[in-house]
C-alpha cells in the first residue's frame, strides 16, 4: 500500500475514504486476516487450531503478551486474576443506581469508566507498571462487572467471585448461580462459553478497536480507552448484532411469515431492514468464526436438552440467503453474529446481555492494540481531516 502520510507531505495531496474502507491507520503485528478467503489468525495461529486446541485465557495471553503460555505461565497468570476479581465494595453499590431498564452496554462502559476511579494507581499511560496493573485488574474484573449487570437487569443481588473457580466458571455462577444450579460445573456450559469469549476475542481494525486505540492515542488511560470501546460496540452493526439477530429471529416467528418473505424485504430494503448478522466490512467469504459458532449451537442445544425454533430459522435463512444472488453478488455471508444468540439464548442469557458478552471476550484484543500502539515510540494522535461541505464564507 501506498504511506499516505508520506505521499501528503511531498505533494500535498489528500484522500477522502469515507469508513476508512482502503486506509491502514496503523502497523499491527496481532492479528491477520484475509477477508477474500476466510482466514483469521491471532499471533500467525489459525483460528481453528486456537478454538480446537485452546481456551480463552490461553489466548487471552497470546494477544497481550505475543506468545502463547505454557503451563506455569498459564497457571500464574490464571492465579493472579483470581486475585484481582473482586471489585471494591462502594464500587459495588454503583449498580443499585440503575433503572432496571437501562441497557446493560451502557451500565458496563460506564462502570469501567468508574473503575478508573476506585484503582487510579493503575491509570499512568506511561508507567509500565501501572499499564501491567490496569490489564490485570481489567481482565479480572469486566466478567465480574458484567455479572453485575446481568444481576441488576433481572432485579437480583449480586454475587462474589469465588476465587476457587476460573474465569469463566466464575462467570457462570455469578449469573446463573440464583438457579439452584451448579451451572459453572456443567462442561458444556463452560466450554461452549470460553470458546465464544475465545472466538471474539480480537478482530484487528473494527470499530471499537480503532475508537480504543484512537482514543488511547490521546494517551487516555486504558480504563478510559477501554470504556469507549464498550460504547462504540454497542451499536447494532457492530457488535450489537448479536442482539439484533435474535430481535429478528423473533420477528420471523412471531410473524408466522415464511422466511422467504423476510429476505425479499431485506432485498427491497423496505424500511431499510438488512439481514443481521449477515455481511461484513473484512469478509467477503465465509467468516471462519461463524463456522466454528455454527457447529458449536447445534451441539449446545442438543447437550442442554434445548429445541429452539429460532435455530431452525436461522439455517433456513442462511440457506435461502446463500442461494440468492442478491446476498452472492454483494458477498453476504453469515458472520460471527449470527449463530452466538441463539447460543447464548439456549444458555439462558436475555437478549440484551449478548453485547456484554462480546465485550467480555473482545477485552483482551482492545488490550493488546492499546498495549501495541502504547509501546510505539512513533504513535501519533489520530486526528483524521474532512472535506468541508458547508458554506463558503458569508457575512452576518
Ligand atoms: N443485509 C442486506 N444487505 C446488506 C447487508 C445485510 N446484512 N450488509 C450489506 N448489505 C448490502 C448493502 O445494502 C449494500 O447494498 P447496495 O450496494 O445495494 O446498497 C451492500 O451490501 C454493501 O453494504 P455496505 O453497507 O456498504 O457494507 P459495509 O462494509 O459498509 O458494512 C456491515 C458492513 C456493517 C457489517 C454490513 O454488512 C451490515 O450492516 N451487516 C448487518 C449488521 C451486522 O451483522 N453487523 C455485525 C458485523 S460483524 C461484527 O461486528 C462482529
Amino acid at each position: 500500500g501506498i504511506d499516505i502520510s508520506k505521499l501528503i507531505a511531498t505533494t500535498g495531496l489528500s484522500s477522502y475514504d469515507q469508513g476508512f474502507v482502503n486506509t491502514s491507520s496503523t502497523k499491527s503485528a496481532i492479528t491477520f486476516i484475509d477477508g477474500d478467503q476466510g482466514i483469521l489468525r491471532h499471533r500467525g495461529y489459525p483460528i481453528e487450531e486456537l478454538a480446537a486446541q485452546k481456551t480463552y485465557l490461553d489466548v487471552v495471553y497470546l494477544l497481550v503478551y505475543g506468545e502463547l503460555p505454557n503451563s506455569s505461565e498459564l497457571e500464574a497468570f490464571d492465579a493472579k486474576l483470581r486475585q484481582h476479581s473482586m471489585v471494591h465494595p462502594n464500587m459495588v453499590k454503583f449498580f443499585e443506581t440503575f433503572e432496571p431498564s437501562a441497557h446493560p452496554m451502557a451500565i458496563l462502559s460506564s462502570a469501567v469508566s468508574v473503575l478508573s476511579t476506585f484503582y487510579n494507581d493503575s491509570t499512568d499511560p506511561r508507567d509500565p507498571e501501572q499499564i501491567e496493573l490496569s490489564t490485570i485488574r481489567l481482565l479480572a474484573k469486566l466478567p465480574v462487572l458484567t455479572a453485575y449487570t446481568y444481576k441488576s437487569l433481572v432485579g437480583e443481588s449480586l454475587v462474589n467471585p469465588d476465587s476457587n473457580l476460573s474465569l469463566v466458571e466464575n462467570f457462570l455462577s455469578m449469573t446463573f448461580g440464583h438457579l439452584g444450579q451448579d451451572y459453572a460445573a456443567n462442561p458444556v456450559l463452560t466450554k461452549a462459553l470460553d470458546t465464544l469469549l475465545l472466538l471474539h476475542a480480537d478482530h484487528e481494525q473494527n470499530c471499537s478497536t480503532s475508537t480504543v486505540r484512537l482514543v488511547g492515542s490521546s494517551q487516555a488511560n486504558l480504563f478510559a480507552s477501554i470504556s469507549s470501546g464498550i460504547n462504540a460496540l454497542s451499536g447494532p452493526l457492530h457488535g450489537g448484532a448479536n442482539e439484533a439477530v435474535l430481535d429478528m429471529l423473533n420477528f420471523i416467528h412471531e410473524s408466522g411469515d415464511s422466511v422467504q418473505k423476510y429476505v425479499e424485504r431485506v432485498k427491497n430494503k423496505e424500511d431499510g431492514i438488512r439481514l443481521m448478522g449477515f455481511g461484513h466490512r473484512v469478509y467477503k467469504s465465509f467468516d471462519p468464526r461463524a463456522k466454528i459458532v455454527k457447529a458449536h449451537a447445534d451441539e449446545v442445544l442438543r447437550e442442554l436438552g434445548v429445541s429452539d425454533p429460532l435455530l431452525d430459522i436461522a439455517k433456513e435463512l442462511e440457506a435461502a440467503a446463500l442461494a440468492d444472488s442478491y446476498f452472492v453478488e454483494r458477498k453476504l455471508y453469515p458472520n460471527v453474529d449470527f449463530y452466538t444468540g441463539v447460543i447464548y439464548k439456549a444458555m439462558g442469557f436475555p437478549a440484551r446481555m449478548f453485547t456484554p458478552l462480546f465485550a467480555v471476550g473482545r477485552l483482551p484484543g482492545w488490550i493488546a492494540h492499546w498495549r501495541e500502539q502504547n509501546a510505539d515510540s512513533t504513535t501519533r494522535i489520530g486526528r483524521p481531516q474532512q472535506v468541508y461541505t458547508g458554506p463558503a464564507k458569508r457575512s452576518i
